[in-house]
């Protein structure tokens, strides 16, 4: 498996390939891969005949005072995991290969403003558009999203359909620890106190997903259950929790499906998101 370094090498690629009649899949990560990504990768040989493994710690999503200098990266144990999951290349891109002086930028209203939009504004831009480049770089047949950031493949999937682009959009479930903590290459920012501080998020979604179980339908009392259960751990500090519509991300006021249950919680100085989807 070969670690591909400019867009011409890309394109060659997939041309070729294409030229044979294969599908394509596309898995976009920003690298430091752990089992979660390896769940989609491996989705993505299943569904296509090659699968190109982006690895980009894409600069433009990150905020002035967000972690993007300290991101973790590991391109050679990236590079294991993508060949024991059987992708085909990664593509590994220099920042100056991908934005060249670039002065277009993909961006959305609305559903890009609320839950992490709030706190990131320019998350979601850069988001829309690195994947755009990877789409046209790539032309997959399909692309592979994780559901932990849920926000995030909603916005990926309204962007396909506005921007008309020809691409199979796939959401994969979230990959959890054994304790229930969702992966996350910022779990490696938790220190020892911290990490067992962190399972608030999933212990306190899954408060709330058993008041829906037993017929709660109030909105507002199942968010303050959730608040509460994370209220009674010191090193965490909430952004939000919301429950919005899993479609347009509106706010919703009963239970009602396909519904999205979102949170950003600060461990310490980590920011973690976590979530749970009713379809
Ligand atoms: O989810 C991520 O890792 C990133 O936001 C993505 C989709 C690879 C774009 O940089």
């Amino acid at each position: 498996m070969q670690i591909v370094k400019t867009i011409d090498e890309v394109r060659k690629t997939v041309k070729a390939w294409k030229k044979e009649g294969l599908t394509v899949g596309l898995v976009p990560t920003m690298g430091y891969l752990h089992e979660g990504h390896k769940s989609l990768i491996e989705r993505a040989v299943k569904e296509n005949d090659r699968v190109v493994v982006s690895d980009f710690v894409n600069p433009t999503q990150f905020g002035p005072n967000e972690d993007f200098e300290s991101y973790p990266r590991d391109i050679n144990a990236d590079a294991k995991l993508c060949e024991s999951a059987g992708a085909s290349i990664i593509f590994n891109p220099e920042a100056d290969e991908m934005y060249d002086n670039a002065l277009t930028f993909v961006d959305m209203n609305k559903i890009t403003k609320v839950l992490c939009g709030k706190t990131r504004p320019i998350h979601f831009s850069g988001v829309c558009t690195v994947v755009s480049k990877l789409f046209n770089i790539v032309q997959p047949d399909r692309a592979y999203f994780g559901q932990k950031d849920a926000q995030q493949l909603c916005v990926i999937k309204k962007m396909v359909k506005d921007l008309n682009f020809d691409i199979e959009i796939v959401g994969c479930p979230i990959i959890r620890e054994n304790d229930g903590l969702a992966k996350s290459s910022r779990n490696t920012y938790l220190n020892a106190d911290e990490r067992k501080a962190a399972l608030c998020l999933s212990r306190s979604l899954e408060i709330g997903k058993k008041m829906i179980a037993d017929g709660e339908t109030d909105v507002k009392t199942i968010i303050l259950a959730i608040k509460a259960e994370i209220g009674k751990e010191p090193l965490a500090k909430i952004d939000y929790v919301e429950m919005v519509d899993f479609n347009q991300l509106e706010t919703l006021e009963k239970v009602q499906k396909p519904l999205l249950c979102a949170m950003a919680v600060y461990i310490g100085k980590t920011r973690l998101i976590d979530n749970f989807i009713m379809e």
